[in-house]
Order: C-alpha cells, then sequence, then structure tokens
C-alpha cells in the first residue's frame, strides 16, 4: 500500500460525515421516483453484444419520452432535483417516463458474459458503442412495452453524442424518434478553452502513462478514487463544484451549496477509460469522427489510415439544439455550427441567462422557469 493510499484511508476513515449527507443523497431512482410521488418499475434490456441495462420507467398515459444522461452520470441526474426534476415533472404532466442507462454506469455495470471486475473487454467502450448498440436496444425495448411507433427523446452532453452516433449510423432509427432534444450537445470542439483545451492537450500523454496500469474502469463503486472523491466532496462540497465549473462553467446560483450533497450521492458513477479518450480524440481531432487506434489498426478496421467521420447528413431525426453561453464544453459557436450541418433541426435555443453552463440543463434550481417550458412546448408541439 502507497503512502497515498494509507493517507486516503485515514482520511476516509478519521471523520464520520454520514450523518450530515441527506436522504436523497443515497436514494436509488426508484425510491427517489416513490419519494416525489410517483411508482417506477425497473426494466432490463440486453444489448445485441451483451451488455445488461437498466431502464427507470413512471409510467404515464401520455407517450412515452426517452431520457439519456451524460458521461460518468446515470438516469438519476434527471430526478435528484426532486419535485423540480425533469422526471418527476414530466410525470407529473402525464408521460410514460423512461429515464436509461448506457453501459457502464452503476446501474448498467453487467453483461451475459463478461465480468466487469476481471474482464478488461468490458470496458473496451466509448459513446460510439452507446450510439450504435445501446440506444437501439433500449428505444426497441420501450417501443414494443408501450405499443408505441415512435418516442420523443431528450439528452444530456453524453447522451446527445449517443443520438448523434445511433441517427449517422443506423439511419433505420431515425424514424422512430419523433422529436429529439438535444441539451448541452456535445459534437463538435473547436472552440475549447484553457483549462479544458490544456486538459485535452495532455489527453494522449495521461493515456500513455495510465495504461500499464490496466485500470479501464473509472470511478468503480468501492474503488479508491471514488471513495476519495465521495469524501473530499462530502468535506468540501465547494471545492468539487469548482473543479466541475472549472471544465463546464461557473454558475455557483444554479448549483446552489444545499445541492451539492445530493449531487455528489449520485455523481459521478463509473465509466471507460477509452470513453474519456475518445472525447479527447473528438477535441485534438476537431472532427466528429470514429475511435482513432492508430493509423495501423485504422487500415485494418476502416480500411483508411484516419477513422472515418461519422455522417451528419444521415441524421434526419427531427432535432431541437439547447446551448448555454457559459457552456465551456460544448461552445455556442460549436453548437451554431453543429446547426448548420444537421438536415432537420426544428428549434435552437440560447438558453436566456448569460451564466448558463453544462450542468444547469440538469441540476440547476431554476430549471422549471427557465428550460421546462420550451421543452413541454416542444413535446405537445411534436
Ligand atoms: C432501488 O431500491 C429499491 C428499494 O430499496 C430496491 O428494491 C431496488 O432493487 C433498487 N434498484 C436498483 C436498480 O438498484
Ligand atoms: C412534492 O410535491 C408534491 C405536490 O406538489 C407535494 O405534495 C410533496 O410534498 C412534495 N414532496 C416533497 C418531498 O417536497
Ligand atoms: C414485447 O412486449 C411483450 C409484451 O409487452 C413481451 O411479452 C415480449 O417479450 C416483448 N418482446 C421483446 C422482444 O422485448
Ligand atoms: C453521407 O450520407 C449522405 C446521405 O446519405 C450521402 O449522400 C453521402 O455520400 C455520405 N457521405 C459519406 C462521406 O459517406
Amino acid at each position: 500500500m502507497s503512502i497515498t493510499t494509507i493517507s486516503l484511508l485515514l482520511i476516509v476513515t478519521s471523520v464520520p460525515a454520514n450523518s450530515l449527507i441527506p436522504e436523497d443523497a443515497r436514494l436509488n431512482f426508484t425510491e427517489l421516483s416513490i419519494k416525489y410521488g410517483h411508482s417506477a418499475e425497473e426494466h432490463r434490456v440486453t444489448t445485441a453484444d451483451g451488455y445488461i441495462l437498466t431502464l427507470f420507467r413512471i409510467p404515464g398515459k401520455k407517450p412515452p419520452v426517452l431520457l439519456l444522461h451524460g458521461l460518468i452520470d446515470c438516469s438519476d441526474t434527471f430526478i435528484i432535483r426532486g419535485n423540480s426534476s425533469l422526471a418527476i415533472t414530466l410525470a407529473n404532466k402525464g408521460y410514460d417516463t423512461w429515464a436509461a442507462n448506457t453501459r457502464g454506469n452503476k446501474y448498467a455495470r453487467q453483461h451475459t458474459k463478461l465480468n466487469p471486475d476481471t474482464d478488461l473487454t468490458f470496458w473496451d467502450y466509448s459513446f460510439h458503442d452507446h450510439g450504435y448498440y445501446d440506444l437501439p436496444a433500449i428505444i426497441d425495448y420501450i417501443l414494443n412495452a408501450t405499443g408505441h411507433k415512435t418516442l420523443k427523446s431528450i439528452g444530456h452532453s453524453e447522451g446527445t453524442t449517443d443520438h448523434f452516433v445511433l441517427g449517422s449510423l443506423r439511419p433505420e432509427y431515425n424514424e422512430k424518434i419523433q422529436i429529439f432534444i438535444a441539451m448541452a450537445p456535445s459534437v463538435f470542439f473547436k472552440h475549447l478553452t484553457p483549462p479544458l483545451s490544456l486538459i485535452i492537450g495532455m489527453g494522449p500523454l495521461l493515456d500513455q502513462v495510465s495504461r500499464p496500469f490496466e485500470i479501464e474502469e473509472l470511478f468503480r463503486e468501492g474503488s479508491i478514487e471514488k471513495i476519495a472523491f465521495e469524501e473530499i466532496c462530502n468535506r468540501n462540497a465547494v471545492f468539487c463544484r469548482e473543479l466541475l465549473f472549472q471544465v463546464g462553467g461557473h454558475d455557483p446560483k444554479r448549483l446552489e451549496r444545499d445541492f451539492l450533497s445530493v449531487l455528489f450521492g449520485h455523481f459521478p458513477t463509473s465509466g471507460s477509460r477509452k470513453g474519456l479518450i475518445h472525447y479527447n480524440q473528438l477535441g485534438l481531432r476537431k472532427r466528429f469522427g470514429l475511435f482513432d487506434y492508430g493509423a495501423a489498426s485504422n487500415l485494418k478496421r476502416y480500411r483508411q489510415t484516419e477513422p472515418p467521420d461519422y455522417n451528419l447528413t444521415q441524421f434526419s431525426m427531427k432535432t431541437a439544439l439547447f446551448a448555454g453561453n457559459n457552456d465551456l464544453i460544448c461552445d455556442v459557436k460549436d453548437v451554431e455550427y453543429l446547426r448548420t450541418v444537421l438536415p432537420n433541426v426544428v428549434e435552437y435555443h440560447l438558453m436566456d441567462s448569460k451564466r448558463w453552463n453544462h450542468y444547469d440543463f440538469v441540476w440547476g434550481n431554476d430549471m422549471q422557469k427557465t428550460l421546462y417550458p420550451y421543452i413541454l412546448k416542444l413535446l405537445e408541439k411534436f
């Protein structure tokens, strides 16, 4: 055991912080749903390549709406704001609300053959596989279960990337989505600024350095980095919030201190190293392309030395884009460029607030006033 491990263990075991943590930090999606007035169902979906994903459903009489979370995040992101969360708001309006989980997170860490604890290949995935395998399985499952021919879908951050992969590579799914609401659409990263641009620049080096350790799973439950993160964030939540703000934009008013202990009970969850690397490549290559395995491997897989781009001309589903002025990850200029590339944008909405950041779409404390009216209008219209 290294000195750092021992000191982390000391931090972890020294002071009991649990008494300060609100109940909502520990409740799972189903329990939160019940607490805020709705019984929920849990469904398991198996993808064509064997991953087992949990879908949470709050049944309703209106058409099905799918909610898809971002990177190292999970379905909980749409319900941790309780009565003012998107899942509860949609349920209150009567929508058949489905919050999905993509492979690797704590609700989707299962496979028919692979063991996530011992088989490194379990973690050999990125948003590419979410879009190519997970979303088709999820969508077909929901359509079959509800008897509907189409659904409406709402994605945040990586949840949008997953959709853009889907619609480009499996164009038959464009017709199954009646309207796609993309919050913080994460496709082009041509306008990154420090510190994120610097982190992206260091990505290949970090990749090289970390590879020999064979840590393909990030933030595994019970891992030392996950426990350390939790403990540090429980004790100094404002510090952890500052780390998030450095990456995704500063907006302390919408992400108030009191909410942080609930948030850090659910975020981050497990994810693959490869997933981060793929995003890193998007940032470095400034193209929305498949995974770059290096020239020789690319040639074998793709019959060309450079990875091909996802063909967004195929992405024909009706799309509404939502961007934030202060979103350092999805710069407004990048979203506006995406808008010119996509064939079927029905609405582009730049959030009114100058401070609106990457996280305010799921965690902001005024979403009911500033965001949901636009979403509900789109769901009614399409
Ligand atoms: C959520 O919590 C309930 C009640 O404790 C439990 O029955 C259920 O299995 C949990 N669901 C998941 C997916 O962990
Ligand atoms: C959530 O809102 C409902 C309906 O307005 C209310 O009855 C309930 O007390 C609220 N729940 C919590 C935990 O605040
Ligand atoms: C489709 O739904 C029916 C009833 O809801 C169920 O019995 C059947 O197993 C489902 N099929 C698939 C492929 O999920
Ligand atoms: C992309 O898709 C469009 C529409 O199907 C097609 O015309 C075009 O040739 C494709 N581009 C590439 C590079 O494959």
